[in-house]
């Protein structure tokens, strides 16, 4: 059995996929977390336990309550432990003008972004400090700190989640445990990068000073930096994933 496990949210595809496959690689067991998408998720997980990794798949979205707390207890009775929680999933976004958005809409991705970040974040929590131990990595985005036309819902919530974790990660310093935040440009080969208009995709490349879009696995590898010991005693940070696009 891996002596770490990870509980990755949204890991059927995109960025959740290439962290299972990295967090699993580095001898993590990973929980594979999906909501529809089974057959995406097992060969995930197929694809992990191939390559000599331990994989776990659980159904649960992430916005539900009873659903949040029966994926927390999946994990614990299947591994005994969770080190890690990397909230991932992306919850869905209007893309449009602040003249266009609705308050349903906007309120809709807020609630949808910091419930589940709440829902996990309580879940994993008491088991990380008993063990004075644990890991909390949290997805966001460059859009939450310098808007791009049309993304309001999106960068609002994100900057919401980037606030959430500084206080999380201020209340549970203290217990051993650490949160970061992971905040990508635009990724290739993800639904969200896949669906801009060719133009728009070049135009992102080539603003990048290192001249592509990010991949999934770079961002994974971000990911898997702030779950292992090296990064210990860095918490409450916000690291860009963005081959210097966006530099603060
Ligand atoms: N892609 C980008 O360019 C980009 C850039 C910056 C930041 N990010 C952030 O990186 C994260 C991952 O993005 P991505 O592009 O890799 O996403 P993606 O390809 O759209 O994948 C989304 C994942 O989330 C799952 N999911 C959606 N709603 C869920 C719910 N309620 N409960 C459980 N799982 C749910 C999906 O599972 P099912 O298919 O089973 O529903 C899928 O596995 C997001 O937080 C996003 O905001 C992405």
């Amino acid at each position: 059995m891996s002596e770490r496990v990870c509980l990755i949210t949204g890991a059927s595809r995109g960025i959740g996929a290439a962290t299972a496959r990295e967090l699993a690689a580095r001898g993590y067991g990973v929980v594979v977390n999906h909501r529809d998408s089974a057959n995406a998720a097992e060969s995930v997980a197929d694809g992990v336990r191939a390559a000599g990794g331990e994989a776990l798949v659980v159904q649960a979205d992430v916005t539900d309550p009873d659903a949040v707390t029966r994926l927390v207890d999946t994990t614990l009775s299947h591994w005994g432990r969770l080190d890690v929680l990397v909230h991932n999933a992306m919850a869905p976004f209007p893309v449009t003008s602040f003249a266009d958005l609705s308050w349903e809409q906007l309120g809709a991705k807020l609630d949808q972004e910091m419930h589940a970040a709440y829902l996990l974040t309580h879940a994993v929590l008491p088991g990380m400090i008993d063990r004075r131990d644990g890991r909390l990595i949290y997805l966001s985005t460059g859009l939450s700190r310098r808007p791009r036309a049309g993304m309001i819902a999106l960068g609002v919530a994100k900057a919401a989640l980037d606030s959430f974790v500084r206080y999380v990660a201020t209340e549970v310093a203290p217990h051993g445990i650490t949160a970061n935040v992971v905040a990508p440009s635009t990724v290739e080969d993800t639904a969200v990068g896949d669906r801009l208009p060719d133009e728009l995709r070049e135009q992102l490349a080539a603003d990048t000073p290192m001249g592509r879009l990010a991949r999934p696995e770079d961002v994974a590898r971000t990911v898997a930096s702030f779950a292992g010991d090296d990064a210990g005693f860095t918490t409450g940070s916000w690291a860009p994933v963005n081959g210097g696009a966006l530099m603060l």
